[in-house]
C-alpha cells in the first residue's frame, strides 16, 4: 500500500483509536454506546488531524521541491517562481533555498547570453569596420598596378586615397587598443593637478581651424580665474577632443559650440553644448556602446567609427565619473560630466613625460 497522507492518517487513527477505547474500557461503569462514541471520535480527529498537517506542511512543501526540480530538469530555470515570505518551516526553507539558488543561476546564465551577444556583434562589428578601409586600400593599389600608375596624375589620386583609408585603419586600431587597453586596466589614469583652463584652449586651439571652415562659433564660457582640477591631463583632453569634435562634426554650418566650465561644491562641471542635429531619444541610450552610430550613412560619409564616446565613457569611468547626455533631436545636444576639484600647483610636462 502506497504510504500518502490517506493511508497514514487511517493507521494513526485506528491506532489512537484503540488505545483511547481500550483505556475507556477499563472504567466499569463505561456504557457500551459512550464506548463507541469515544472510538469515533477519538478516530476522526486523529484522522483529520494527521492528514491536516501531512498535506499541508510537508506533502505540499516536498511535492512543490519536487516541482522545482523536475522544471529544472524540463523547461530550464526560467520557470522558477520567487520564492516569497521567509518561513520557520524547515521545508518552506529548502524549498526557498532551492528557488534563490536557481535565481542566481539565471541571473548568471542571461549576464553570459548578454555577453555572448555582446561578443558576437562586436567582433562582426571590428571585421566590418576593418574591411572597408582594407578593401579600398586594395582597391587602389591594385588599380595602380594595373596600369594607372602610367599616368601621374591619376597615380597621385590613388595613392592619397590609399593613404587616406590606411590612416583611417590605424585611427580605428588605436581606438580599439585605446579602449581594451582601459577595460583590461592596462591604461592606468595618471592623475595630477592642472589647470583647467589651459587644457581648454588647447583644444580650443585644435579645433579652431575645423570650426572656422564650417563657420561654426566656438566658445568658452568660464570664470576668469584658474580652475583646478585633479585628473589625468592627457586622457581628459581625449575626452575633450572627442566631445569637441562631435559637437562640431554633427554641427550644420553656422552653428554654435560652447564648451563651458564651473566648480559646483567639491567638483568642476564641464559642459559641451552644440545646437546641432541632436539625437533621437530612441538612440540616446546607446551612442555609449562601441561602434553604435545614430544614422550610420549620416556617420560614414562624416568618417567616424563610432568608438569616440565609448572611449569618452571608459575614461570617465577611470575618473569614477560619468558622462551625461541631454538632446532635442534637431534642435541640439549638451555632454556634461564632472572631475574632482584640485589644488593649485605649478604644472610640470617634462616630469610627467617620463611617465
Ligand atoms: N554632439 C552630437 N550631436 C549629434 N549626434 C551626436 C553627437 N555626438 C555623438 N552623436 C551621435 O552619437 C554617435 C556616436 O558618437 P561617437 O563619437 O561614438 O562616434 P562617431 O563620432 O560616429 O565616430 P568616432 O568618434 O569614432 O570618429 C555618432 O555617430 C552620432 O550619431
Ligand atoms: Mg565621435
Amino acid at each position: 500500500m502506497e504510504l500518502n497522507s490517506r493511508a497514514i492518517g487511517l493507521l494513526m487513527g485506528l491506532s489512537v483509536a484503540v488505545i483511547t477505547t481500550a483505556f475507556l474500557y477499563l472504567v466499569p461503569t463505561i456504557s457500551d454506546v459512550a464506548l463507541f462514541i469515544a472510538f469515533g471520535l477519538s478516530f476522526s480527529s486523529t484522522y483529520i488531524l494527521v492528514r491536516f498537517v501531512l498535506e499541508f506542511l510537508f506533502f505540499r512543501h516536498i511535492n512543490k521541491i519536487y516541482e522545482s526540480l523536475e522544471n529544472i530538469d524540463k523547461e530550464g530555470l526560467e520557470v522558477i517562481q520567487k520564492p516569497r515570505r521567509s518561513s520557520v518551516n524547515p521545508l518552506k526553507r529548502i524549498n526557498k533555498e532551492i528557488e534563490g539558488y536557481v535565481e542566481n543561476k539565471q541571473r548568471e546564465i542571461e549576464e553570459l547570453k548578454r555577453m555572448e551577444i555582446f561578443r558576437r556583434e562586436f567582433m562582426a562589428d571590428v571585421s566590418h569596420e576593418l574591411k572597408t578601409p582594407i578593401f579600398a586600400a586594395q582597391g587602389f593599389v591594385h588599380t595602380l598596378l594595373d596600369g594607372a600608375m602610367e599616368d601621374k596624375k591619376v597615380r597621385t589620386k590613388f595613392l592619397k586615397k590609399a593613404a587616406k583609408s590606411l590612416d583611417g585603419l590605424d585611427m580605428l586600431v588605436h581606438d580599439l587598443l585605446t579602449l581594451s587597453h582601459i577595460e583590461t586596466g592596462e591604461i592606468k589614469m595618471h592623475m595630477e593637478y592642472f589647470n583647467l583652463n589651459e587644457l581648454i584652449s588647447e583644444v580650443v586651439d585644435q579645433f579652431e581651424t575645423k570650426a572656422s571652415k564650417k563657420d561654426i562659433s566656438l566658445t568658452v564660457i568660464a570664470e576668469d580665474k584658474p580652475i583646478f582640477v585633479h585628473a589625468d591631463y592627457q586622457r581628459i583632453y581625449q575626452v575633450l577632443l572627442n566631445l569637441v569634435s562631435n559637437a562640431i562634426k554633427y554641427t550644420k554650418s553656422e552653428g554654435l559650440v560652447e564648451i563651458s566650465f564651473e566648480e559646483v561644491g567639491e567638483q568642476v562641471k564641464i559642459a559641451i553644448r552644440d545646437n546641432g542635429k541632436g539625437i533621437p531619444e530612441e538612440d540616446i541610450n546607446r551612442i555609449f556602446e562601441r561602434f553604435y552610430r545614430v544614422d550610420k550613412s549620416r556617420s560614414k560619409e562624416k568618417g567616424g567609427t563610432g568608438l569616440g564616446l565609448a572611449i569618452v565613457k571608459h575614461i570617465l569611468e577611470g575618473h569614477n565619473s560619468k558622462v551625461e547626455v541631454a538632446s532635442v533631436y534637431r534642435e541640439g545636444s549638451i555632454f556634461t560630466f564632472k572631475l574632482a576639484k584640485g589644488i593649485e600647483v605649478e604644472r610640470n610636462p617634462v616630469l610627467e613625460d617620463e611617465y
